[in-house]
């Protein structure tokens, strides 16, 4: 019997309608345009208002799968939702999304890698397609990164937005296209540089954690930036001499966005030209799970079958990882 391959067969985005411009953050903190467009690159960010959460971006763009590719709900066999920011601590928002969706028949969990966890969640994914266990995967990232964003923290608030973004991964035995590859890494020295102080058993909610801000996002953003600036390029180099590739083999990056400065970084050291690069961090700041599979869906027309793809991220953890996709569509 031949090899299990896993593809993509389609990929679907969602940001919400309201946005934050720079104008708009500066009358709320001590910043202006100049400054956020010159050290982070970022003009706006889509926010999700009211009582709603990343299952609400993800039904949509999992409807919109699922409608594409003319396929019942009943054929999905697992759905991972890349998140940070779940609707709730418990149940798993990918449940949440299942039950919205119709998803009866198959399986689902949360993924928590950060900003890397759409590169965990698809390398995941893939695993469960190429051993033959389930045939069809749905890997969602879906991020109200606004929702744990401080407003009074002019060193985070200019950062972050919400998106959902999904691709829907399926078995082929066709050769030489899919998820190739790829080399994932964690070092748990990043705690203390990234996290979210309360929220969690250590730290359950009480009124004093809530005056004292710490369900809010805390980063040492210097400390953050020197290893993304590193690990991203590094581990892409990892992967492309694991697969005899060089740095000419590539025709896309994926890069998670952070940082404009950092995205740059990434792609000079991998000798790629500008528009090799792709880059949606002006319109919709760092959607943590979400920008990987966004940038994808925004420049899926560009792609032809047999161009190979790298996603890489860096995050909260620190995690990061690289894949390799030949492009199958
Ligand atoms: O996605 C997960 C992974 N995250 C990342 O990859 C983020 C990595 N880090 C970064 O992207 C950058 O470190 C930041 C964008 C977070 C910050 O940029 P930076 O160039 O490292 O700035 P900084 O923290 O070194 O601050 C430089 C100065 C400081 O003022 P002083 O101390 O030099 O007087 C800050 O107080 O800029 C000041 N500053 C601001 N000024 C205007 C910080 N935030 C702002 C602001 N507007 N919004």
């Amino acid at each position: 019997m031949s090899k299990i391959h896993a593809i993509i067969t389609a990929v679907e985005g969602y940001a919400p309608e309201d946005v934050i411009d720079n104008e708009m953050l500066s009358k709320m903190v001590d910043t202006n345009d100049e400054w956020i467009m010159t050290r982070i690159g970022i003009k706006t960010r889509h926010i999700l208002k009211g009582d709603k959460g990343p299952s609400d971006m993800a039904k949509i763009v999992v409807d919109k799968i699922l409608k594409e590719k003319n396929i019942s709900p009943d054929e999905i066999g697992l759905i991972i939702c890349c998140t940070v920011t779940p609707d709730m601590q418990f149940p798993a928002t990918a449940n949440i999304i299942a039950d919205k969706c119709g998803i009866k028949n198959g399986f689902g969990f949360d993924i928590n890698a950060g900003c890397s966890g759409f590169v965990y969640g698809l390398t995941t994914a893939t695993k469960y397609i190429e051993s033959g266990f389930v045939k069809k995967a749905l890997v969602i990232g879906a991020e109200k990164m606004t929702s744990i964003v401080d407003y009074q923290d002019r060193a985070t608030c200019p950062i972050f937005g919400d998106a959902a973004a999904a691709v829907l991964l399926e078995a082929t035995e066709e050769e030489n296209v899919g998820v190739v590859d790829a080399i994932l890494h964690s070092d748990g020295v990043g705690v203390k540089h990234l996290h979210q102080v309360a929220g969690g058993s250590c730290h359950p909610a009480t009124i004093d954690t809530v005056m004292n801000r710490q369900h809010f996002i805390y980063q040492e953003g210097q400390a953050v930036f020197k290893w993304a600036v590193v690990k991203m390029a590094e581990v892409t180099e990892e992967l492309l001499e694991r697969n005899n590739m060089q740095k000419s083999d590539i025709d896309y990056l994926l890069p998670h966005q952070a940082n404009l400065r950092i995205i740059k970084a990434t792609g000079e050291r991998l000798e790629l030209k500008p528009e090799q690069v792709l880059v949606n961090i002006q319109e919709y700041g760092n959607t943590t799970s979400a920008t990987i599979p966004m940038l994808m869906y925004q420049n899926k027309e560009k792609f032809k079958k047999g161009d190979n793809l790298i996603l890489t991220s860096f995050g909260a953890g620190f995690t990061w990882g690289a894949i390799l996709v030949k492009w199958a569509l």
